[in-house]
């Protein structure tokens, strides 16, 4: 009976998510790996052999994903960007790779990647020429999907350079629907609102959800905590257009996660993980995974911030408090399962030295339970304490840092304990400890 009550929860939190594509995928986050961010358009396989975006990058990635943990930790997708192919069609019209780079074929290469447990990604572009100048999938849209089913292709990420902003409410719907006729389930990933955003459309989030499995709102990431900040900046500021349109089978995407490169410290690497968990965004790292830091990887690889991520409400938390008396520091909240829980992210977009000391109550975030609350800190799942919702809780929060939660409300009887077990990777209070 609960559990009937509680898949009904899942699937309908909102009338609004119960439309979405319906290919059955993406019912959490999609996670997983792209080659933009870090690798670009560098097709100089002469200079740099182990960086150009090749079939020798794309094998040794995926062979790292898995050898050093990404994979087990739900990592999923493999994504090649733009620049993977030919500069013109074959003879039949269809695209091909450039076989200096790729010179088994991307069917072979999505193979191997298949073979290492892993899902395999291409790139398209919905106007004339890929945002690098190759071929576009304008007036090839059906063939193309075809093609990239033939290949094994499992997520499409579908551009927008070289279109007209016009074309888009017929171009990306028209795009999944050749991707469904192929009968091969491929996540759609799409450019869409960014596009309108660009252009100065407003975006219509009721027919982008039923288009796609995410879809980018904003400019291209770059390897910088500016780059990061101003993206959660545009994501506050558009709250109330596009939030609660996100839900299983669909997501909003601020772009791919940065950490594990050259631009972030340690806390700003630990802050985006915390945002992307808390926005219910996917999480696509863009890094040499054979060659990380480990505490880069430990904050890609905490399962529990992970499991705020992948929680299967799939609700994108919302900014809950700016404290006036200091400007720059943010609340956020986002309802997890069992019902009833919340993470937390306190972020303090401050650079001055030093921590800053934060106090609040449940009740100031709109969290409420009679029981009162667990909270444990989400990164190393240490309980802090038993709180109700008007105790005050006291955190210190490093400069470009978070200090992040989970609230869970306290335990009275033996069904709820019999629940909760199910989704122990996410209740983390240690034992013994209080
Ligand atoms: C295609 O769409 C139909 C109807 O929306 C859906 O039932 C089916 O699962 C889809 N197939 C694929 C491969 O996406
Ligand atoms: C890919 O092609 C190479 C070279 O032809 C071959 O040795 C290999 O078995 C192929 N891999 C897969 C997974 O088909
Ligand atoms: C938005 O898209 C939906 C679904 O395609 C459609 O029913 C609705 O009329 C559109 N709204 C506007 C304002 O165009």
């Amino acid at each position: 009976m609960h559990f009937l009550l509680l898949n009904l929860t899942v699937l309908c939190w909102l009338v609004k998510i119960c439309n979405s594509l319906d290919n059955g995928l993406a019912l959490t986050p999609p996670m997983g790996w792209l080659t933009w961010q870090r690798f670009r358009c560098n097709i100089d396989c002469k200079i740099d052999p182990e960086n150009c975006i090749s079939e020798h990058l794309i094998k040794r990635q995926s062979d790292c994903l898995v050898s050093e943990g990404y994979h087990d930790v739900g990592y999923e997708y493999v994504t090649i960007d733009d620049c993977w192919s030919d500069t013109e069609r074959d003879k039949n019209g269809r695209l091909q790779p450039n076989y200096d780079r790729f010179p088994n074929g991307i069917k072979n290469l999505s193979d191997y990647v298949h073979s290492k447990g892993l899902k395999f990604g291409i790139y398209a572009d919905f106007g004339s020429k890929t945002c690098a100048g190759y071929p576009g999938s304008e007036y090839h849209m059906k063939l193309d999907a075809q093609t990239f089913a033939d290949w094994g292709v499992d997520l499409l990420k579908f551009d927008g350079c070289n279109s007209d902003i016009k074309d888009a409410p017929k171009g990306y719907p028209a795009m999944a629907k050749y991707l469904n006729m192929t009968g091969r389930p491929i996540l759609y990933s799409c450019e869409w609102p960014f596009y309108n955003w660009k252009n100065g459309v407003k975006s219509n989030f009721t027919a982008i959800r039923n288009t796609c499995n995410m879809w980018r709102n904003h400019w291209d990431i770059q390897d910088s905590w500016q780059s990061v900040k101003g993206v959660i900046q545009y994501f506050v500021k558009s709250d109330k257009q596009f939030r609660s349109f996100a839900g299983p089978g669909g997501w909003n995407d601020p772009d791919m996660l940065v950490i594990g490169n050259y631009g972030l410290s340690y806390d700003e690497e630990r802050a985006q993980m915390a945002m992307w968990a808390i926005l219910a965004s996917p999480l696509i790292m863009s890094l040499d995974a054979c060659n990380v830091r480990p505490l880069s990887k430990s904050i890609l690889q905490n399962k529990n911030v992970i499991a705020v991520n992948q929680d299967k409400l799939g609700i994108q938390g919302s900014l809950k408090l700016v404290q006036e008396s200091v400007y720059k520091l943010q609340i956020w909240t986002k309802p997890l399962l069992p019902k009833g829980s919340y993470a937390i992210v306190v972020l303090n977009l401050h650079q001055g030295g030093g921590q800053l000391h934060v106090n609040f109550t449940l009740n100031d975030l709109d969290i409420y339970d009679s029981k009162g609350f667990n909270v444990s800190e989400t990164f190393e799942g240490r309980h802090i304490g038993f709180y109700k919702s008007n105790d005050v809780i006291k955190c210190r929060v490093n400069p470009s840092g978070v200090f992040m939660m989970t609230a869970r409300p306290a335990i009275t009887n033996d069904s709820n304990l019999r629940f909760i077990s199910k989704y122990k990777h996410t209740y983390v209070g240690k034992k013994g400890e209080k």
